[in-house]
């Protein structure tokens, strides 16, 4: 089966869905994006999703260039037309295209909208949470407003690249003091040894989680002792227990920081346990 994906209106084959060399998101990384999970063919969390989408183009100066139901039967639409299951949908917005110029384009110029759809790799992701993943720490050296869901990336690529090159899953980016933000494409938690969890609080050097606030809120609901504060490397490493968040990932647990065994080197049950409440309410409500 073909794949289809959206650009500006229309619904074209994969491999001929383009964007013209002077869209600035290609120029100038001036655009941002979402990334929603899919579940049995519907969308989790859809409403959070586009909440955030406006959140982060408004703080940019940008406005929707579609309204939220249009948006919406454009995402539905694509899901459809690739018969995604369980998979991801993507959401690329950008100041449109212009000739190469760091001021804002003319006024009226078209924003670039972008949707495609892929599965994911559930046995993959099953195996991941069943074996836990390594994580390796990285100075943090992003920009001052890493709550924008911006598609200027390039800082938590050189991290996930330096991870994976060294055998971690993951990077967990560390600030000038030796605390940890976050992961380079995820939400960073850890359980201590007197059962807090704890994942760091909400302000512009973290990306604001959906599936982070979708975890706190079931953590709260199962009467879990819950804090949102920055924790360091070190109380990381002597944690019982530590995982991830991500609208890709659900919730993976972490078995390993740099050289260090998280607890007993297994994945921690309560992160086990929050990862199977996340799925049960991601088909429940979808
Ligand atoms: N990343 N922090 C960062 C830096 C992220 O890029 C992401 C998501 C998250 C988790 O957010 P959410 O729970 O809403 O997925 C935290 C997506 C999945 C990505 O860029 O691939």
């Amino acid at each position: 089966m073909s794949r289809i994906s959206y650009v500006n209106g229309r619904y074209i084959p994969h491999p001929e869905a383009a964007i013209h060399i002077e869209d600035r998101g290609y120029q100038f990384a001036d655009g941002v994006y979402e990334i929603c999970g899919v579940f049995e063919g519907r969308l989790f969390d859809e409403s959070a999703h586009i909440d955030r989408l406006e959140r982060s183009l408004g703080e940019l100066r940008m406005s929707m260039p579609l309204g939220r139901c249009a948006l919406s039967v454009v995402l539905r639409e694509v899901v459809r037309r690739n018969r995604i299951r369980d998979g991801i949908v993507y959401i690329q917005m950008t100041r449109g295209t212009a000739p190469r110029n760091h001021l804002f384009p003319p006024a009226g110029t078209s924003m670039s909208v972008v949707v495609m759809a892929w599965r994911q790799d559930m046995e993959k992701m099953e195996e991941n949470a069943a074996n836990g993943v390594k994580v390796k720490t990285l100075p943090d050296i992003r920009w001052g407003r890493c709550d924008i869901k911006s598609t200027s990336l390039l800082p938590n690529v050189l991290a996930k690249q330096a991870a994976s090159d060294a055998g971690a899953y993951e990077a967990w980016l560390v600030d000038e003091n030796g605390f940890v933000t976050e992961g380079s494409s995820s939400n960073a938690w850890i359980v201590n040894k007197q059962g807090q969890l704890i994942t760091r609080q909400l302000n512009e050097q973290i990306l604001p989680g959906i599936t982070r606030g979708v975890v706190l809120e079931l953590a709260g609901n199962y009467g879990l002792d819950v804090t949102e504060r920055a924790f360091s490397v070190k109380e990381a490493q002597d944690a019982q227990e530590a995982f991830m968040t991500a609208a890709t990932a659900f919730v993976t647990p972490v078995i390993q920081i740099d050289d260090k065994l998280i607890g007993n080197g297994r994945p921690g049950s309560i992160a086990l346990d929050l990862r199977k409440a996340y799925q049960k309410a991601a088909r429940a409500t979808a």
